[in-house]
């Protein structure tokens, strides 16, 4: 079943996210099937047989689809688990699995099923693509127990079967939460059976989303589900008007609403009860998300009764006045038997003790929320709607020091990538204003972290094409040990992860992106140009050129945007990468040419070539792409000036290049741009 090769080396393993501990062997395991059998050293409960037979078969499938390998003898994956039953994935659930192969077979051992599940993952993503598996023995945990997903149904709805594709590409990079954001001012995605109008015309039925936790839970993934309140709520308050202190209209832009409950009104908090009584009949997860994040005040600071409450209450301002909303939703929660999970501005009022806080506005929440004894999970640098490369959000490390956090966050401003928003992250800093700087911070507070992949600009047809470039990256963040932080090595798993794994889940990127490209009538002969942009970055498209401004100016709403619920996601734009995989495979190709290496100079030339045509043929051009044909000219005039031993001169040249055409931008990673610059 072996042969004995070299030893393996440990970087060359695709392993994503990379394991706490890998000590590799000599040799590997040849299979000769892509069957494989279960086999257990005592019998497991039924329903832990039941996960682990499921995913030996999903391991099957994997390798079937990479290899030749016939179904023949099944290959036995030895077990060794606990007896107990596997129940429903929690928070408290120990993850971690030994893994072996060697010449005698495969072997994993693990604390609970989910580790099981976890070594499968791994074993599978070890089979190479002739059926080879390297010795090695594998040590792995997580760094952290919360390692999530936001999906935003609410603005771009997200039918059930793409959110089941997303959990077992979530899976595959072990990934264990999905939150869903449920309700918002566009809609409210929750059937509640007692008030039937809250419910948009695209809802989920009670039955997709039990479906939906089935599916996460055989994979070891919590679904915590999120309504937000009170702020968020426009859609809550077209069904019902009665629950507002205000008349409003139902809204298809994006931005902060002024919408907001009414905390004087017990019609408000008996249709949160039944909201809440919804959610824990079908959601079984002992966390429970209730918002909390952008309550407008203005509603509030101007009505009567809302005076007369904080008369009433001793309520000095609307942020008490939010703080007595909280705690009276808190109780709800609570009186079902779930604990709350919101948003960092609920910590403006008094949050009870046992909430878990959501820190998504900069990375000093998560100190001021620790520094009061709170749980959790940090979200401020995983917002992959910002259009970051993965390199960015890997370089922010959950449990480093703040200042280290806030240093990363000001690199941003100096990024050549992000000049062109380089005053949008500014107007960030506002948000430092109440920076709690700990000394010595109770490591345990930090549950984990949650990537949130907000919906303005995804939907159902661009979601793979949004989520998956980059969010391998942050579930590795979240996984890997702090001192696993090379970006370089992190690409070449990330890319052997979107291209071996992801299909297996039914997320097919690279070739998916090319399609696109052709269902929108664009030639062939505009890949080389349209492989080489990205969108701007930060909320450049969301906000548009006027309401960016707006918004550095101070004055943000509502000035016009560009996109709202109407816009159709169909255009050039929408289907663009993220990332520019092709840029980042050139900043390779152009160190080797430069190291003398004949072929991939040849390549090299060729590429430029086929860049040097475009300018004759640009009568034919996608109009977006004209204005930056000539920046795709010049930035292969600068390579092969670089090659032939003249660095650029300048920065700034390299800065003009980068400049954004529209919503587009040439891409220009780190590593291309010292390259070009280094004599
Ligand atoms: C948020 O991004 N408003 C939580």
């Amino acid at each position: 079943m072996s042969d004995r090769g070299s030893q393996p080396e440990t970087e060359a393993l695709n392993l994503m996210p990379w394991p706490r501990a890998v000590d590799p062997g000599i040799g590997a395991l040849q299979l000769e099937s892509a069957g494989f059998t279960a086999v257990f050293d005592q019998e497991p409960a039924e329903d832990a047989r039941e996960a682990v037979v499921r995913a030996v078969a999903g391991l099957g499938r994997a390798v079937a689809g990479r290899t030749s390998l016939p179904d023949a003898d099944p290959v036995p994956v030895r077990f060794r688990l606990p007896a107990a039953p596997a129940g429903l994935p929690g928070l408290e659930e120990d993850e971690s699995y030994w893994l072996a192969v060697d010449d005698a077979g495969i072997y994993l051992e693990a604390a609970s099923v989910w580790g099981a599940m976890h070594g499968i993952t791994t074993l599978t993503q070890l089979v190479d693509d002739r059926g080879r598996i390297p010795h090695v023995a594998i040590d792995d945990g997580p760094r952290y127990r919360w390692r999530g997903l936001l999906l935003d149904p609410a603005r771009h709805f997200l039918p059930a079967d793409d959110i089941r594709r997303t959990l077992d590409g979530m899976a595959c990079c072990k990934l264990n939460v999905l939150h869903l954001h449920l309700t918002d001012d566009q809609g409210f995605r929750l059937p509640v059976a007692a008030f039937p109008k809250l419910a948009s015309a695209e809802a989920y039925t009670h039955d997709e989303l039990s479906g939906i936790v089935d599916h996460a839970a055989a994979r070891g993934i919590r679904v915590v589900p999120e309504v937000d309140m009170p702020g968020h709520v426009t859609s809550w308050l077209t069904a019902y008007p009665e629950l507002g202190v205000r008349q409003i209209e139902p809204t298809e832009r994006f931005g902060v609403h002024g919408a907001c409950l009414d905390p004087t009104s017990e019609s408000v908090f008996e249709v949160i009860g039944a909201v809440l009584d919804t959610l824990v009949n079908i959601f079984p997860d002992p966390c429970l998300h209730v918002g909390g994040d952008e309550v407008s005040p203005g509603w509030w600071s101007e009505d009567p009764n809302v005076r007369e409450l904080m008369a009433r209450e001793g309520l000095a301002d609307v942020r008490a006045v939010q703080g007595y909303f909280n705690r009276r939703v808190g109780r709800m929660v609570a009186e079902r038997g779930r604990r709350v999970v919101a948003w960092d501005e609920v910590m403006d009022a008094g949050p009870e003790p046992d909430w878990i806080i959501q820190a998504w506005r900069g990375v000093t929440q998560r100190d001021r929320a620790a520094a009061s004894g709170h749980p959790v999970v940090f979200s401020a640098p995983y917002y992959l709607d910002l259009h970051y490369p993965a390199d960015v959000h890997y370089g922010f490390d959950p449990g480093a020091p703040q200042q280290q956090l806030l240093a990363r966050e000001d690199a941003l401003m100096d990024d050549p990538r992000f000049a062109h928003v380089a005053g949008g992250i500014r107007w960030t800093r506002q948000w430092r204003q109440d920076a709690v700087i700990l000394e010595t911070r109770d490591e345990a507070l930090i549950l984990g972290g949650e990537a949130c992949l907000w919906s303005e600009l995804v939907n159902a047809e661009v979601l793979d094409l949004r989520l998956w470039s980059r969010l391998p990256a942050v579930a590795e963040r979240l996984w890997s040990a702090a001192g696993t932080t090379d970006p370089d090595d992190m690409y070449r798993r990330l890319d052997a992860f979107v291209d071996r794994v992801l299909p297996g889940a039914d997320i097919r990127l690279a070739a998916d992106t090319r399609d696109r490209w052709r269902a929108l009538g664009i030639d062939p002969v505009w890949d080389p140009l349209l492989e080489m942009l990205e969108p701007v970055k930060w909320y450049g498209r969301l906000l548009g050129a006027e309401a960016l401004a707006a918004r550095l100016a101070g004055t943000e709403m509502p000035q016009a945007r560009p996109y709202d619920l109407t816009s159709p996601l169909n255009r050039l734009i929408d289907h663009l990468p993220v990332e520019s995989r092709r840029a980042r495979a050139l900043t390779g190709l152009c160190a080797r040419a430069d190291a003398g290496d004949a072929g991939t100079r040849a390549e090299l030339e060729t590429d430029i070539r086929r860049w040097q045509a475009l300018p004759d043929l640009a009568g034919e051009a996608p109009p977006d792409l004209v204005p930056l044909i000539g920046r795709l000219v010049q930035l292969g005039e600068l390579i092969l000036e670089r090659l032939s031993g003249r660095p650029v001169g300048s920065d700034g040249e390299l800065d003009e290049l980068q400049v954004p055409e529209g919503e587009f931008m040439l891409a220009l990673p780190p590593g291309l741009r010292t390259w070009l610059t280094s004599a």
